[in-house]
C-alpha cells in the first residue's frame, strides 16, 4: 500500500475500451459487495449511448488504470452508473477529476440535469458528490437487492451550479 497522500502523477483520461476491461473489473471487484458482471461492461462497451472513461496514472515507471467513470446521457439528462477508483489510489483528487472531467463533457453537450444513485451507508461517495453540488431529491427504499440496502437518489442542476468544472 503506498503513501495515501502522495499526488498523482502524470493523470490522463482516455476512452475506456476492451483492452482496459481487465483493469475496470478488477477496480469493480474491489470496489463494490455487489461488483458488475463482465458482461454489463461488455454491454456498456458496445452501446453508443453509454459514455466512459478510464483514469490512468503513472505508478512508479508503469501506467495503470486508476479509475472509471461510467455514464449515459439522454436528451437533456444525464445519468452517472459507476465510478470507482482503486483501493490504492483514493483519496489523491483522482474520482474529483474525473468527474471534473464528466461534468465538463456534460456541460458541453448542454445537459441541464445529472443524477445518480449512492447507497444510503456510502458516505465518503455522497461527501463527494455533495462537492460538485449534488444534492439528495429523493430515496429508493431496498433498492440493492443484495442487502436490501436504501438508494439516496441525488441530482446536480447544471444551470444551477456555479461551479467551473473545466478549472480542476
Ligand atoms: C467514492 C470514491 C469514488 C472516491 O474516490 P477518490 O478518488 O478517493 O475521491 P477524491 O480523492 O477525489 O475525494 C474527493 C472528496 O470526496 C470525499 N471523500 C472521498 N473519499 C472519502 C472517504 N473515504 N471518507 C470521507 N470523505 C471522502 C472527501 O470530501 C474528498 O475530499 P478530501 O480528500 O479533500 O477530503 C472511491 O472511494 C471509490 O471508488 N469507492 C468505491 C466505489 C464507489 O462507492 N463509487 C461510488 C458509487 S455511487
Amino acid at each position: 500500500m503506498e503513501d495515501a497522500s502522495a499526488g498523482v502523477k502524470n493523470l490522463k483520461i482516455l476512452p475506456m475500451t476492451f483492452a482496459s476491461l481487465e483493469d475496470v473489473l478488477t477496480i469493480e471487484r474491489l470496489s463494490y459487495l455487489s461488483p458488475w458482471s463482465r458482461s454489463q461492461f461488455e454491454k456498456e462497451l458496445q452501446n453508443p449511448l453509454s459514455n466512459k472513461f478510464i483514469a490512468k496514472i503513472l505508478h512508479g515507471r508503469r501506467e495503470v488504470v486508476a479509475a472509471f467513470v461510467i455514464y449515459w446521457i439522454v436528451g437533456e439528462d444525464a445519468h452517472i452508473l459507476n465510478i470507482a477508483v482503486h483501493p490504492d489510489f483514493r483519496r489523491r483528487g483522482i474520482a474529483t477529476n474525473l468527474l471534473c472531467f464528466t461534468l465538463d463533457n456534460l456541460e458541453e453537450k448542454r445537459v441541464k440535469r445529472v443524477f445518480l444513485e449512492v447507497r444510503r451507508s456510502n458516505i465518503s461517495a455522497q461527501r463527494l458528490y455533495r462537492c460538485f453540488g449534488f444534492r439528495e431529491i429523493g430515496v429508493r427504499e431496498g433498492y440493492y437487492g443484495d442487502n436490501n440496502e436504501d438508494a439516496i437518489v441525488m441530482e446536480l442542476d447544471m444551470e444551477r451550479a456555479d461551479f467551473d468544472y473545466g478549472e480542476q
